[in-house]
């Protein structure tokens, strides 16, 4: 498909872009395909051309800084936006990010991460929506639709097969291309189809023996056949050849300032080796995008929505909405245990370090600063009347590493002769900002870094500070040099592993109680790699005994009418730049739930977490949500679901595991180099139900607060070449509260010894309703064609034959049936 403008207004940018570009000289062009910094590209005044501005998403816009200081909007994590199984609430949310980042001048978000669930174990599985490419392509149009409808561009990512961390950089995914068809690049197609992104990131990885940068084949896929007119940025440094590279036309090498293009993509074009007509078309690309966001002057911005999404209150209902309610026991002889009753309550019992400091967002890339958090311990306190008492322990705490210093802190840079060359005042222990505290500072004559600060001591004993960098590193307290030495990188070859993965020291010591001084000084700077320069310092006051928590944990439990316990992973085992080694929740929390649960029959698990753990004790407990990692609101949301102000209202997006090795793709280590995707289409629920095992939780589950009886399901022809077929489901609530159900269509093919090897049934489509009790409410699902088709040699094909539609609450509670012959 040939790159044709569809409206006037684009085709008034189109010219722009063609006027623009005729005025550039050839370096001139070169430059607009790499980093002027980090996070844009280079103004070129001559034409207009304003330095075009990237962030990094799914859950809000950072912006230019890695701060505290600057604050922004934080939604839940991106699979909890997938559990609302809402593509139109989604929407809003993208308009809420385009809202974020035009006001942090920001014209392109490095956003959705579209890859799939393949393995719970995947470190960015928090960031990912789903197991399945449909629920997948659906949730990620919904947020592409919203951010762009601001004017902003959407980057969906990482292009492809990037669905585990380790060894990112290098791994060698092996697929065939049935499975990439139907399962891997089914997103990226849907989603080029229904929303138009106006970027793709081109993912670390290598697919089946070719670096993805350099993956000419799977990029004239995106452009040849999808049509796909926008920009392919790399990931952070992911693109390494500077010929193979622009061969396979990856537009924007990014991080600046020193990429593979540059001088080296000058060199390549006059040494003949790269087409001169390729850098056009590689700068038509960016000047596009430049346009498209109003980095271009002369070109007008399209922005369909100009209202004003309310931050807070999206975050709150998308909390709500996106929560989980796993299990709901109903007590014998009354009714369920959720929701909670306030007049019922006496006394409340809030357990679990993540009650008072919930993960609110995942780690990474897709960390943002919020304004605020409210912890579940915060918003039940808020929300219950003011004669229930809660009382709070923390029972366990699962963090391997210790919180960062928060309040004031100076950062100094010194030159050679130990003479002030900057100082600012920050908010953390932390020079995860060192570009901007350099300012006018050349980083050649910087050549030492000190952060320092104070703690407040209140009790003596042996506290506890943490190193976190690399390097050679210096901790003073009090004025005594309390380490000195080298910390090295467990892996320094994963990009951003300084600030993904630092090498920790902890150093005790005994203190007495007072104001007690720190400083940390960095003295190995290297001016070609700021990484290097990124380091931390986490304090903690002298470390609990466990089995004392555990104690008092119980305690407070037995004496109360209702244990509300708070467990979840931590920034040390789920997180970006490594997969997880267990599904289990760490530390001491299994035992926490299982001595609250033996001394409170009333006790209900929240689980903060972004990607399924194991729940040994479920059947234990009277509740358990699934709050994930709930962004700024978690706690209220938390509390308004608890007490039942709000329906959680949200579906697995993942099949959840009973033991871990039921799962049946679970590793991500590399064989000498390469990932075998040996499941071939069989991921998430289509490989449970094959191999026979029940699950935990399986996909599509999800409990409310009222019933539904499913009545009728009907198909009807599609209306053109894409749909399959039109789907009516009539449901009636026939609960005593209003609610809202997610029903969900799936499709099972004729069995013909000759077809394809496919799943059992799989999803085709769904629908989120809502109606009072006592009322119908109807879904109209339209089935996409792609849903029935199988890639074969000669492309896509419709197996005929007599198909069902199979409706339903989740994977495992189909309801109704329905036939959907195929010719
Ligand atoms: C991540 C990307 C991210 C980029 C910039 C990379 O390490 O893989 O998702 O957009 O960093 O932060």
């Amino acid at each position: 498909m040939a790159e044709q403008p569809a409206t006037p207004a684009e085709a008034g940018r189109e010219q722009c872009v063609t006027e623009a570009l005729a005025k550039l000289d050839l370096p001139a062009k070169i430059a607009l395909l790499s980093g002027a910094t980090t996070w844009s590209l280079p103004a070129e005044p001559e034409i207009g051309l304003r330095p075009l501005v990237m962030s990094d998403g799914p859950a809000g816009v950072r912006g230019e800084r890695w701060a505290p200081e600057d604050t922004a909007v934080q939604l839940p994590n991106a699979s909890a936006l997938a559990a609302t199984w809402d593509p139109e609430l989604v929407r809003t949310a993208g308009r809420l990010l385009a809202q974020e980042a035009r006001r942090k001048g920001v014209h392109l978000l490095l956003a959705p991460t579209i890859n799939l669930h393949r393995t719970p174990r995947a470190g960015r599985h928090f960031e990912c929506y789903s197991e399945d490419p449909l629920l997948t392509a659906e949730i990620g149009i919904g947020l592409v639709r919203g951010v762009q409808d601001g004017g902003v561009g959407a980057t969906i990512k990482h292009f492809v097969a990037n669905d585990s961390e380790t060894d990112r950089f290098t791994v060698d995914v092996q697929i065939d291309h049935r499975t990439l068809r139907e399962i891997y690049l089914a997103p990226f197609e849907a989603i080029i189809r229904y929303a138009s992104p106006w970027a793709v990131m081109s993912a670390y990885n290598a697919v089946n023996g070719t670096t993805m940068t350099e993956n000419a084949a799977l990029n004239a896929v995106l452009r040849e056949e999808w049509g796909f007119s926008g920009v392919i940025v790399s990931d952070w440094h992911a693109a390494r050849d500077t010929v193979r590279d622009a061969l396979a036309g990856m537009d924007v090498a990014m991080p600046g300032p020193d990429t593979v293009y540059g001088d080296k993509l000058l060199a390549a074009v006059k040494e003949g080796v790269v087409p001169e007509p390729q850098i056009d078309r590689m700068a038509t690309r960016v000047l596009r995008l430049a346009a498209r966001t109003g980095a271009l002057e002369g070109a007008s911005v399209e922005a369909p929505y100009d209202g004003v999404v309310d931050g807070h209150a999206l975050s709150n209902e998308l909390a709500a909405r996106s929560m989980v309610l796993l299990r709901n026991h109903v007590e014998p002889g009354g009714g369920p245990t959720l929701p909670l009753n306030p007049k019922g309550l006496r006394r409340v019992a809030v357990l679990g370090a993540a009650a008072a400091h919930p993960r609110t967002g995942g780690g990474g890339s897709a960390r943002v600063f919020p304004p605020y958090r409210i912890s579940p311990l915060q918003g039940l306190r808020d929300a219950l009347p003011p004669g229930v008492e809660v009382s709070y322990a923390e029972g366990s705490n699962p963090r391997l590493s210790l919180p960062v210093i928060e309040g004031a802190v100076r950062a100094e840079l010194y030159d050679d002769d130990g003479s002030l060359l900057s100082g600012a005042d920050l908010s953390q222990a932390s020079t995860n900002g060192l570009p901007e505290l350099l300012g006018d500072v050349e980083v050649e004559d910087v050549r030492a870094v000190e952060l320092s600060g104070t703690v407040d001591v209140a009790e003596p004993g042996r506290h506890v500070f943490e190193v976190r960098g690399q390097g050679r590193l210096t901790l003073i307290v009090n004025g005594k040099e309390r380490f000195s030495g080298t910390l090295t990188l467990a892996d320094p070859e994963n990009p951003g592993a300084a600030l993904l993965a630092p090498a920790r020291k902890r150093v005790e010591m005994h203190l007495e109680p007072g104001t007690v001084s720190f400083a940390l000084v960095k003295t190995d700077i290297d001016p070609a790699n700021l990484e290097f320069a990124l380091f931390s310092l986490a304090y903690s006051e002298p470390l609990p005994d466990p089995q004392r928590q555990l104690d008092e944990a119980e305690d407070l439990a037995k004496n109360a009418d209702v244990a509300i316990v708070v467990v979840g992973t931590s920034e040390d085992v789920e997180s970006e730049g490594f997969d997880r080694e267990s599904l289990a929740l760490p530390g001491t929390q299994d035992e926490l739930v299982r001595r609250v649960a033996s001394v409170n029959p009333r006790t209900i698990v929240v689980l903060n977490c972004g990607a399924p753990v194991l729940t040994p004790w479920r059947e234990d407990v009277s509740g358990i949500l699934l709050g994930w990692f709930g962004g700024q609101e978690m706690g209220a949301a938390v509390a308004d679901v608890l007490l039942g102000v709000r329906e959680p209202t949200g579906r697995l997006p993942t099949t959840w595991p009973d033991r871990e090795d039921d799962a049946p793709v679970l590793a991500t280590r590399p064989n000498y180099g390469e990932l075998v995707y040996e499941e071939g289409v069989f991921v998430g629920y289509r490989a449970w139900e094959r191999a026979g095992r029940t699950p935990a939780y399986c996909f599509g589950h999800g409990l409310g607060y009222t019933e539904w009886r499913y009545d009728s399901v009907a198909a009807g022809p599609g209306l053109d070449d894409t749909e399959l077929a039109r789907v009516r489901v009539r449901i009636t609530n026939v609960g005593t509260r209003p609610g809202r159900d997610v029903v969900q269509v799936y499709l099972s093919a004729p069995d013909r010894a000759d077809g394809p090897d496919r799943p059992r049934f799989w999803l085709a489509g769904f629908a989120s309703v809502t109606a009072e009790p006592g009322d119908v409410a109807q879904a109209d699902i339209v089935l996409p064609r792609r849903a029935a088709e199988v890639w074969t040699d000669e492309g896509w094909r419709l197996p005929p034959g007599s198909y069902q539609i199979l409706a339903g609450a989740s994977y495992r509670d189909i309801r109704l049936a329905a036939a959907l012959p195929i010719t």
